[in-house]
């Protein structure tokens, strides 16, 4: 079988990307490298699924006018869509972009899908449509920044191409992912740095958010199973929370690194920032009745493996 990967350049889709491959799978990684990782972390990813025969790459902006019959040639069987602009700050310095990107990048992928009779395609949404939590559990609230209200809008235009043109679609509402080959941008990879630099870090929400933090390899498992889903459902476009529905605070996230780098932290607690949510809590459950799992890492066995794999990282990398 055929799998299109897209946002394969990025943290989870390389590692979606590498299973798959490992599984025995033929993947076609799509991506156009402007994601936050830096280049040296970028080819590290691709360097390692081009070790498989049946991966290849496709350098292509999602955004671009051809790319529906560009990535409708490639003929894919399934396809698991994680291409975005991802970071929930910089879409308030770059809206125009996330709305190109993560809407109308989504609408040509669900176009190529249709142009190439795919019918089963896996979708990235993300813990940010609860935004203020107004709409209760399960239900997407008022969006608080632009990622938000992308996401919002991508499982929106997801049902009205399933309805339309019998696709199974599945929205994955990933809760603050983390692991190895992780994100520069996100807040653990800078705690990390943060300390072993010695340097002050600052905590926001005054030290009170909490997180759903979901382990990479956890994350990985829920995506591949999804895509196994006999394709019973044509016509729906399904939407699961993936996350553990076991928040922890900052502090506590802060504590874990301390104890796993053997290194004191020199923590700030600062306001804000506005536009972010305090706190996240994944449903696990629709999600684990559906393919019999769900994300069990806790992070007092996460963050470890996570802070070692960061500072072997940075020895090797900058040497
Ligand atoms: N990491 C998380 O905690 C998290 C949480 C919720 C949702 N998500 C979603 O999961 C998906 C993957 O996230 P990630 O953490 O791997 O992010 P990432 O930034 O590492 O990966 C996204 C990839 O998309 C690529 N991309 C961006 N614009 C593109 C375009 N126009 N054409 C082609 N490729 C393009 C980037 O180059 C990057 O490699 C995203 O949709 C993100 O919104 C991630």
């Amino acid at each position: 079988m055929t799998i299109l990967v897209t946002g394969v350049a990025g943290f989870i889709g390389a590692a979606v990307a590498g299973a798959l491959l490992e599984a025995g799978q033929t993947v076609i990684g799509l991506d156009d490298r402007s994601g936050p990782s830096m280049p040296a972390l970028v080819e590290q990813r691709l360097a390692a699924l081009r070790m498989f025969p049946r991966f290849r790459y496709l350098d292509l902006d999602i955004t671009e006018a051809g790319a529906p019959v560009a990535i409708a040639a490639l003929a894919p069987e399934r396809v698991i869509h994680l291409a975005a602009r991802t970071g929930v700050r910089d879409s308030r310095h770059d809206p125009g972009r996330y709305l190109s990107t993560n809407v109308g990048g989504f609408g040509a992928v669900l176009e190529a899908c249709r142009l190439a009779g795919c019918p089963r395609i896996v979708y990235a949404s993300s813990s940010s449509v609860y935004g203020d939590g107004s709409a209760g559990p399960g239900n997407m609230g008022v969006p608080l920044n632009v990622y938000a209200a992308t996401k919002q809008a991508d499982e929106r235009i997801a049902a009205g191409y399933a309805a339309s043109f019998g696709l199974h679609i599945t929205g994955l509402r990933f809760f603050t992912v983390y692991g190895p080959k992780g994100r520069p941008d996100m807040a653990i990879w800078q705690f990390v740095e943060a300390m072993l630099e010695g340097r002050p870090m600052l905590l926001h929400g005054e030290g009170r958010m909490t997180r759903d933090f979901t382990w990479i390899d956890d994350v990985v498992e829920c995506v591949i199973r999804v895509l196994d889903l006999p394709h019973t459902k044509p016509g729906s476009a399904d939407v699961y929370d993936v996350g553990m529905g076991a928040p922890v605070a900052l502090t506590t996230v802060v504590s874990l690194l301390e104890a796993s780098l053997g290194v004191r932290a020199d923590v700030r607690l600062v306001a804000g920032p506005a536009g972010e949510m305090a706190d996240t809590r994944a449903n696990p459950e629709p999600l684990r009745a559906v393919i019999g799992y769900a994300p069990s890492t806790p992070p007092g066995q996460g963050m470890p493996i996570f802070a070692a794999w960061l500072r072997g990282w940075r020895a090797a990398t900058f040497a």
